[in-house]
């Protein structure tokens, strides 16, 4: 009876991952780079968001809303990033990011955990 849970396991953990990529190129990626020393773009790069301040990418320029969280320490970490994504500009009124947040739940949960994984700008 062990079989056909190792073999779920086994399919289905690297399908989450490539899930979350897919979701972040579809949804984020024409604004946000992941890669380390990839070129500013509209929006800051997110490899190494997670744990990093909110507003850290050195090379862009936050709105005062963004810099003033991280000012006030405020540090993303991927339970942060989901509520973010539920709302963006809820959690911060007067973001630039005019995008919107992402609707599934499980969305939300991949694309954390897909830049759980990336390394900084
Ligand atoms: C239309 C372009 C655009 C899209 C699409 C977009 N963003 Fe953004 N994002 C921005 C901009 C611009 C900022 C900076 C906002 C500010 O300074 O207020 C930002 C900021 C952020 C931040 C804060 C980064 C930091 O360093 O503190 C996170 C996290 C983020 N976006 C995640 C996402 C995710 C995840 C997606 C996809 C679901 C996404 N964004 C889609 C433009 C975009």
């Amino acid at each position: 009876m062990r079989r056909p849970l190792i073999a779920f396991l086994v399919l289905a953990l690297p399908a989450a991952a490539a899930e979350g990529e897919a979701v972040f190129r579809g949804h984020c990626a024409n604004c946000h780079a992941v890669a380390a020393g990839a070129p500013v773009g509209p929006g800051p790069n997110l490899g190494g968001v997670v744990g990093r301040k909110v507003g850290g990418d050195p090379g862009f320029d936050y709105s005062p809303v963004l810099q003033a969280a991280g000012e006030a320490g405020q540090r993303w970490d991927a339970a942060m990033l989901e509520r973010f994504l539920v709302d963006p500009e809820a959690m911060f009124p007067g973001l630039w990011m005019g995008a919107n947040g992402l609707r599934g739940a499980a969305d939300r949960a991949a694309v954390a955990r897909y830049l759980a994984k990336r390394r900084g700008p």
